[in-house]
Formats: C-alpha cells, structure tokens, sequence
C-alpha cells in the first residue's frame, strides 16, 4: 500500500498574505470548514502573534473544526510559541509551526546572527513548542537558498528536539524541479534521523515552478506539501492545492503515495469561496478549477470528447466538484432547503433574523434570474455580511453620468448613522467620480488605486451583466465593497500596530 500523501493547506496564512486578500475571522472559518469538508489534513490557520485579530481567527478556526489538525505559525521566539500555543488551547488536534531562517544573506543581512546562534534558537523553539504539543514542525526559512551541511545539521538537531515535521520551503521561489527534488532526496538520505519525522516541502511560484517543484519533491520521498487554495500566497503565491492534488491522483502510477483520502469533488466549491471572499478571481484557463478547465471549444476536441472522452480529457469534471456548482434553487425553493445549501458550502447563520434577512434577498434575487447557482448564494450572503459590517455607511442613491467629450460625474446619496447626505463630483472615469463624491462625505483618507469589476456568477443572466442599469447597479456596489475593503486595512493595520 503507498504512502497517504499530507496536505497541509496555508490558504488562511500565507494565501492571507497575498496583497489584498485579507479576510475576517468569520470568512476564515467558513474557509476552514470547506477544507475540513475536503478532509485536508492540516489547515494553517494564521500566525496567532501577529495581531488580535489573526489570534482570535486562529482561536476560532482551532474551535470549530473537529477532524483537522489546526496549525498556528510562530517565529522561533518564546512569546510567538507562548501565543499560538494559547491560541490552540480549544483545538481537537494542534499543532505549532516555527521557523527561523536559514540561508546565508537571511542569517547576516536579516537576522543578523551566526549559524551556530540560528541551530540554538531552533532547538529551543521546538522544545518550547514541544510543551502544548507533541505535535511540531520546523521550518528553515529560505531552505531553497541554504548550504546542504548546515541543513542538515540543523534538521537533525530540531528533529532531535521534538520536531514531528521538517518543512523546507522555497521561501523565494528560485529552485528548479531537478534541483529542489535532488535537494530533499539529499536531505532524507544524509540526515541521521530522517525516519523520525515528516519531510515536508512549502514552494512559492516566483518562476511559476511551485508545483512542479512540489511534486519533485514527493517523488523523492517528500510525504506532507503545503499549499493554497487557487495558489494565492506571498507575491506570486505557493503552490496550489487542486494542482498538487490531482497530479498526485491522475498520475498515481508514477507516485508511490496517494490522496485518496481528499473528497476532491470539494476543490471547486472551496476555490469559488476562497475567490469570493478574498475577491480574487480565478482566471479563466487556470487547471483544474478555471471556467474553462474542462471546456472544449475546437471542432475537433468536441468531436473527440462526443465520441470518447479520454480523448481530450485526463480527468473528470464531476470528480473535482464541476458538478456540484449546479442549479440547485430556484423562486419555489423553501427556506430549509436555502439554509441546507448554504450550510453545505459552509456558511452558517448566527440567528434566524441573519436567515431571514438573506433568505428575502434570495427570493428577490431568484424573481429576476430563473437559475440560481453555488456562486449566486455565495455571492449573496458575502454581500449580507459586508452590509451587516457597516450599517454605519449605507448607499441610498447613486447617478453617473458619462458621456463622450465630458469629464464623468457622479451624484451620490448616502445614508451616515442615519443621517442623509448627498454630494457630487468628477473624475478620470465614472468609478472615480462615484468615489471621490462617496470620499468627500466619507473623509476615510483612503485613495482609490486599483477598481475591477468582474462578473459576480456565470450565465448571460449572470448578477453584474446586462442592462446599462445593471452595470451601474455593480459599480456601486463594488464601489462600496472597496470602500469598505480599504477602510477593514486601516482597521487591520490599526490593531496591527496596537499589539505591536
Ligand atoms: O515561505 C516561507 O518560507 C514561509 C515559512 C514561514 C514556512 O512561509
Ligand atoms: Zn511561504
């Protein structure tokens, strides 16, 4: 029997540290139930020191979810050990996850310390972490940038230590699959104790090569990878979950362990969460969970997949969750049935007003669009959310005029702690007019950098597509949704430097 592969998912702390992806402890705990749902081994929650709020999301997230092991990250410093550790307190199984770098210019330029310094302060991390849980892993920061001996020496001083897990990340994303893959093989069969833990990869996609990296790495012996979901991460990200995943499954007779373990039809529920709420779309000719993953448009394909469809197709749309984004609700659906659905895509509903209240828009939603799909649901509650988070600022009425040869103007009315004002100005195009006429009466400081506007579902009664009016209808509401994305930074950034 071979190996059962480790997915340890990072979605919740190094995909939060893709630019603009933060999300609230709320959303990292539907998240969190997703990848629970997909029986995914290990979810790293968050970096409990960081701030109140990754504390709390942590604290959370180790509460709720039952069959998954719960990680918290931590620098290799007693306090960040002492807070995960607290943060953890409630979670049926912990574990604590620290690093120290590794590779020279971190040791002199960053942390500024010797070798010899580095290897202490590893072993006494684990050893302290060693005291909440028997459960521990050791990273060497920057791994794909380090000399081999001194690798080796400190992973087998952390291993005898009490580390469980050695993960060697790809920190910069500079290795190439031959090299990263001879790396681990190296490391497995030069570090003494080797046998006594898990060798585990962490690949960032600078180079577009973390997974490739990955996999190399587990076809010389790596048994855990840490990934993403839709690979979001630090810069160009880590490697992605759904990728890694269904390699290892498509190709099982190339790789001697397995992922049989994962309910893969979860994969594309989870992306569609993951992307509505950190509002990353996922492109559209991304593997696996991309819209057009499994669509054929040349003559030829088509003709292929009618009459066989192993001609053009090496995996199977339903069995990584195409199918589960089907009709599911229409206008005679029930509340059960609405509150059923939502709890399957894992969101819940604090009370019966916050079901109702979203159960009034479903209906009204479901009198102008005749399919109702996952995405139309989910787009829906984060909607409710983000109105139930700011009631302080609500939209009453918004105007844009834009017409050839004249500077854009917006009017817009708004609803501040009750009060109403109204208030106009122009911009460089009606979005910014929209938002320096929602700014001037806000005065939140922030600027607007960068504005998108997808379509919020697919069909060609998709919610955002259509009609002028539609399309005004969807930039107010991003409008708004940025405006309250940039004021949640100041607060995160805020709380950020109040712990500090
Ligand atoms: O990329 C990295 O090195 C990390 C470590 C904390 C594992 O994210
Ligand atoms: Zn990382």
């Amino acid at each position: 029997m071979s190996d059962q592969l480790i997915i340890f998912d990072t979605t919740l702390r190094d995909g939060e540290q893709s630019p603009g992806a933060s999300m609230t402890r709320d959303e990292k705990v539907r998240i969190a139930k997703a990848l629970e749902r997909m029986h995914v081994d290990v979810i790293e929650a968050g970096f409990p020191i960081a701030s109140q709020g990754d504390f709390e999301s942590v604290q959370a997230v180790a509460n709720v979810i039952k069959d998954s092991t719960i990680c918290g990250l931590a620098r290799a410093l007693d306090k960040d050990i002492d807070r995960a550790g607290e943060a953890l307190k409630g979670a049926n199984s912990a574990r604590i996850h620290t690093f120290i770098a590794t590779s020279p210019i971190h040791m002199k330029m960053k942390l500024r310390m010797e070798p010899d310094a580095v290897v202490e302060q590893a072993v006494r991390a684990v050893k302290r972490a060693r005291q909440f849980t028997d459960n521990v892993e050791f990273s060497p920061e920057d791994a794909g940038r380090s000399e081999l001996d001194f690798l080796c020496r400190i992973l087998e001083a952390v291993i005898d230590a009490g580390a469980t897990t050695v993960n060697i990340p790809d920190t910069v994303g500079y290795n190439l699959p031959h090299q990263f893959g001879n790396l681990i093989g190296n490391l497995i069969e030069r570090v003494p104790n080797s046998d006594k833990a898990v060798f585990s990869v962490h690949c960032h996609n600078d180079l577009g090569l973390a997974v490739a990296n990955s996999l190399a790495a587990v076809s010389q012996g790596a048994r855990q990878v840490e990934c993403t979901i839709n690979g979001l991460g630090e810069r160009a990200g880590n490697a992605s979950l759904e990728e890694v995943v269904m390699a290892v499954s498509t190709r099982n007779d190339v790789f001697d362990c397995n992922v049989d373990h994962l309910d893969r039809t979860q994969i594309v529920p989870c992306s569609r969460l993951v992307s509505s709420i950190t509002g990353f779309s996922v492109q559209p000719n991304k593997a696996i969970v991309g819209a057009n993953a499994f669509a054929h448009e040349s003559g030829i394909h088509q003709d292929g997949v009618l009459k066989s469809r192993e001609t053009y197709e090496i995996m199977r749309a339903e069995d990584v969750g195409w199918a589960a984004n089907r009709m599911v609700l229409g206008k005679h659906s029930g509340r059960n049935a609405f509150r059923t659905r939502l709890q399957e895509l894992g969101v819940t509903f604090e009370g019966e007003a916050e079901l109702n209240d979203a159960f009034v828009r479903f209906k009204e939603l479901a009198d102008k669009k005749h399919e109702i799909f996952d995405d139309d649901l989910l787009a829906l509650v984060t909607e409710a959310s983000l109105d139930a988070e700011n009631e302080r600022v609500k939209l009453v009425a918004l105007k844009v005029c834009s017409e050839t040869g004249e500077m854009p103007n917006a009017v817009v009315t708004l609803k501040i702690d009750g009060v109403e004002k109204s208030a106009s100005a122009s911009g460089g195009g009606p979005v910014d007019a929209a938002f320096k006429a929602i700014e001037s009466m806000v005065k939140s400081g922030t600027e607007l950098q960068l504005y998108s506007v997808n379509n919020i579902t697919s069909g060609t009664d998709s919610q955002g597509e259509g009609s002028e009016e539609h399309t005004s209808e969807l930039q107010s509401r991003g409008l708004i949704s940025y405006a309250v994305v940039c004021l949640k930074k100041k607060k995160k950034e805020k709380q950020k430097s109040d712990s500090e």
